[in-house]
């Protein structure tokens, strides 16, 4: 049966790739019916601030499918990225990116590698949620779910086994973000225990960045957070070659949507040379997800092939040689259609090789009491007398509670022996409980503070869970 699926154009290099990568797939046999709709910049133009018009979210949500060519997110103004808009309406919570070699046919820094991230798409640093709430600060929120990791982690796991992988790679931060990065840390130990077939290994992300700039071909699937995973992908297709080779699919509960890893190029825009391989790949990796893993293998295997005969677009032909045009490109692919590369491994119809999906009803959520133990109250204070700030939100506090601690930008400065000069305006005052607490307690702190003359921004209760600290201490507190 004729399979429907929503399709983009995009921005940019968009159109061109696309209609590369279109024509490639109808000469190849796909079955498949695209419907058109508009996302990004003609949308914003129409002044839907969110890039996604209404008669595109009607198909997609029809379709349940999405191939796309990327799509420009103008910087400021107030507009939401649409691939972040999309990928989080649509929970779609795996990002997967695979990318290989092809040595000696395009040129890398190694010569052999063939690695997997998956990327959690919903979470972290992409939540979107920003602020600036003094003159001189601002903060963005790395928002983590155990749920969000628990199901990520687990598709790692799902996704090594049913691709006869061998390891999976954690990549975090937890030595500085114990809370956040140490959620996930602490999750993918848990669940990677359920498959000891697999090798699990922990590495700091930066130090791990640099070893996959380094020695890509020890690593197999690397499983990571939003942001991390975003660079990470990146520095994995361009050590491979170009960003212009990899594909990536968007996998959820409901929909999913397949896209390649690279922008919208606006500097090769409108001169038909950009490489529409990325876009194709994600089109193979479409197919096999809709089960025609056959034409996805033939397409493959085509393109392989065309790679291999060095006909290269600009990003990746080699010293000396002349480049093709993107529509050159998909031409030669076309023409090698039932062909086969000669050295690089063939592709297989892995169109069996289905991923079980984990849901988030099945994830663990063991703890079982939380405690309010105190509060951190924010101010707006641009004062340069640290010691008389301490002394006025000290006598701030109400009966059980005490000042413990004021920090400015994580630092602890009060109290404190140093002679310690304002740099910033935004004040961290830390109240901690002598006994039980209620929520209350941090109203009538509030009324205090304010009646002082104070300006509160903001505040964050402390919990204990199971007994555990769960909130950040200030750095030399
Ligand atoms: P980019 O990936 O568009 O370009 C980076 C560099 O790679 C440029 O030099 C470009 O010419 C080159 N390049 C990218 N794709 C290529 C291809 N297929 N063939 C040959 N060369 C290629 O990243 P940039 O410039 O940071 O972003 C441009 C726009 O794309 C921004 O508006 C950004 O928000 C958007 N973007 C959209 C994405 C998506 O739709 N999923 C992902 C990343 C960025």
């Amino acid at each position: 049966m004729t399979t429907a699926i929503t399709v983009a154009r995009g921005d940019g290099i968009g159109p061109e790739i696309m209609d590369a990568s279109l024509r490639i797939m109808e000469a190849a046999g796909a079955d498949i019916k695209p419907e058109f709709v508009t996302l990004g910049e003609e949308a914003y133009k129409a002044g839907i601030m969110t890039g996604v018009t209404d008669e595109a979210w009607e198909s997609i949500n029809r379709t349940k499918l999405l191939f796309k060519a990327p799509l420009t997110t103008p910087q400021g103004g107030g507009y939401k990225s649409v691939n972040v808009t999309l990928r989080k309406s649509l929970s779609l919570f795996a990002n997967i990116r695979p990318v290989r070699t092809m040595t000696p046919y395009v040129d890398s820094k190694h010569d052999k590698f063939d690695m997997v991230v998956v990327r959690e798409n919903e979470e972290d640093l992409y939540a979107g949620i920003e602020y600036r709430q003094t003159r001189d600060t601002c903060h963005s929120v790395k928002l983590l779910s155990r749920t969000g990791s628990e199901m990520i982690v687990r598709y790692a796991f799902e996704y090594a086994r049913a691709y006869g992988r061998k390891k999976v790679t954690v990549l975090v931060k937890d030595n500085i973000m114990k809370i956040s990065d140490g959620l996930f840390h602490k999750v993918f130990k848990l669940i990677a225990a359920e498959y000891p077939e697999i090798e699990a290994e922990s590495l700091i992300v930066d130090i791990g960045m640099a070893r996959i700039a380094d020695t890509p071909e020890r690593f197999d699937v690397v499983v990571t957070l939003n942001l991390y995973g975003d660079i990470v992908s990146d520095i994995v297709s361009q050590i491979a070659g170009s960003v212009g080779l990899a594909g990536s699919s968007n996998i959820g509960q409901k929909a999913s949507m397949f896209e390649a890893v690279h922008g919208s190029a606006p500097d090769i825009a409108g001169k038909s040379i950009a490489n529409p391989s990325g876009l194709l790949n994600a089109g193979i990796l479409m197919l096999r997800h809709i089960g025609q893993g056959d034409v996805a293998e033939k397409i493959e295997n085509a393109w392989l092939k065309t790679i291999e005969d060095g006909v290269h677009t600009a990003d990746i032909a080699k010293k000396g040689t002349n480049a093709v045009s993107t529509s050159e490109f998909a031409d030669a692919v076309i023409a090698n259609l039932g062909g086969k590369p000669s050295t690089l491994p063939e592709a297989v119809n892995a169109g069996a090789k289905s991923v079980k999906l984990p849901s988030p009803q099945e994830t663990t959520k063991s703890v079982r009491t939380k405690q309010l133990v105190g509060v951190d109250v924010f101010l707006d204070w641009d004062g340069q007398n640290i010691k008389e700030l301490g002394k006025a939100v000290e006598a701030s506090a109400v009966s059980g509670l005490v000042l413990k601690s004021i920090s400015s930008r994580g630092m602890h400065v009060y109290p404190s022996d140093r002679d310690v000069t304002a740099v910033s305006d935004q004040w961290r005052c830390r109240f901690m409980s002598q006994g039980e607490m209620k929520n209350s307690d941090i109203r009538h702190i509030l009324e205090n503070i304010e009646m002082k003359g104070f300006d509160w921004i903001k505040t964050e209760n402390l919990y204990t869970f199971d007994g555990e600290v769960c909130f950040s201490q200030s750095q030399g507190e």
